[in-house]
């Protein structure tokens, strides 16, 4: 048995979902842990593209059994959209696959309006949200007013917690000039929904508890990456969840010595969607080439995310954060027909230089990168299946990542596709 959590390094969007999905073979159950449908993962199965916000990558197996773990917030109506859409595509879903965490909290309309709202009212740097309602439920839910999915099958009492929720924020939305929103069509629009959802509903922790004990491979899919974690990230330009590895235990219902192996899944080159700070954004050819190449737009919003260089002193800091044992680099195909690769080693701010991202929003905007230069490589690597096969640059660069990161790179992806994988170590077989 092994319990592996797979989280982001960067800012998100390193590819997690193609790893979860290619790891999720040897994995019993998949369980998402945190965030909510701001997450958007692309899968290429033979060809077919399958796209998930919510719903845990591992679906897409035929004997995968997926969890949505209490540290989600989940838009029920969304959820219903993306399961119809999938069996549309031929995946089969039903209460055998999929588990639902019946303390898991709801993102409800008025969240959504109000994360709306709230960025386009904004007179400071807005954060460039999703606009998803994700920060305004995780809200309720710390600020004990939040609505959880086991509260929908209780038409009574739903109908009170909803009148004391939308109570709470209609004195913002009517100071904000908006109208009131009255709970009681939401009410019974969740309730008919629960009716659908209860089948799928029960304690998470529980059902973990039961795969321990039967010594099975449960693999944790953290969504978004290390610094957009709300109190490690590049605060406050973060989503409103803890993104590094321990949200695994939290998100789930289980402790951190039940975590075997943490495989930190890092870009080959940095992007990020959204206002922050990002010291080795390029804003020039390079920076475009790299978004085009990698096609890097968000799955969610069809943002057009920005691109730089890749960052070790970033992934650094997210290898010690959640005590990442290995590295699965993603996209490498994308710096193919670079002449000059660059890696940034340092920061240089007020004339000195430091090898961290500091905590002040302030002095990450004033972080000035310090590169090393590495030759590219010729030809495409796309599709290489083997470490072997790479040209000597590529390996360089390799080699050099987990030298400055101080971790082993176990994994390399050389396109979308499922199976260009470059496979060193089954982080499944680490002990
Ligand atoms: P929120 O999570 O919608 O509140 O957005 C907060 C910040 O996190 C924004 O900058 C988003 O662009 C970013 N973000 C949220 N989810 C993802 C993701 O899955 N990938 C990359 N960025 C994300």
């Amino acid at each position: 048995m092994s319990n592996v959590v797979i989280i982001g390094t960067q800012w998100g969007d390193e590819g997690k979902g193609k790893i979860v999905d290619w790891l999720s073979e040897k994995a019993h159950l998949v369980v998402r842990f945190q965030g909510g449908h701001n997450a958007g993962h692309t899968l290429v199965v033979d060809k077919k593209i399958f796209k998930l916000s919510l719903l845990p990558s591992g679906i897409v197996r035929k004997n995968t059994i997926v969890l949505i773990g209490n540290g989600v917030v989940i838009d029920p109506f969304h959820l219903k959209k993306e399961i119809d859409e999938l069996k549309k595509q031929n995946i089969k879903i039903s209460p055998k696959n999929l588990i639902i965490s019946d303390s898991a909290f709801l993102i409800l309309p008025i969240h959504q309006v109000i994360d709306q709202l709230r960025e386009n009212k904004k007179n400071t740097e807005k954060i460039g949200t999703t606009g998803r309602g994700i920060g305004p439920s995780y809200e309720d839910k710390v600020g004990r007013r939040g609505i959880r999915i086991c509260d929908v099958f209780d038409k009574d009492n739903l109908f009170l917690k909803l009148s004391e929720l939308y109570g709470f924020h209609n004195i913002w939305l009517r100071a904000m000039g908006e109208k009131n929103i009255n709970p009681k069509e939401i009410s019974e629009k969740l309730w008919d929904l629960g009716q659908i959802l209860k089948p799928y509903v029960q304690p998470s922790w529980l059902l973990i508890d039961k795969y321990k004990k039967n010594s099975s491979n449960i693999l944790f899919e953290g969504a978004q990456g290390t610094f957009l974690d709300v109190d490690h990230g590049t605060y406050p330009f973060v989503t409103s969840s803890n993104t590094i590895a321990s949200q695994a235990g939290i998100g789930a219902g289980l402790g951190p010595t039940d975590i075997d192996y943490t495989l930190g899944i890092t870009k080959a080159y940095t992007t990020r969607v959204g206002s922050g700070p990002f010291p080795t954004e390029d804003k020039g050819d390079n920076g475009i080439s790299l978004g085009k190449k990698g096609n890097e737009f968000g799955t969610v919003t069809g943002r057009q995310r920005r691109c730089g260089w890749f960052d070790s002193v970033l992934v650094k800091q997210a290898v010690s954060l959640s005590s990442i044992n290995g590295i699965a680099l993603t996209k490498l195909d994308v710096l193919d027909g670079f002449k000059e690769i660059k890696i940034c080693t340092g920061y240089s701010l007020d004339g000195n230089i430091i090898n961290y991202l500091p905590s002040s929003e302030k002095q990450q905007k004033n972080l000035i990168p310090i590169y090393e230069t590495i030759k590219g490589w010729e030809g495409s690597i796309v599709g290489i299946k083997s470490i072997n096969e790479l040209p000597k640059s590529a390996i360089i660069y390799i080699r050099k990542i987990e030298e400055l990161v101080g971790c082993p790179v176990i994994l390399v992806s050389t396109s979308p596709e499922r199976s260009d994988t470059i496979y060193i170590k089954d982080p499944f077989s680490s002990n």
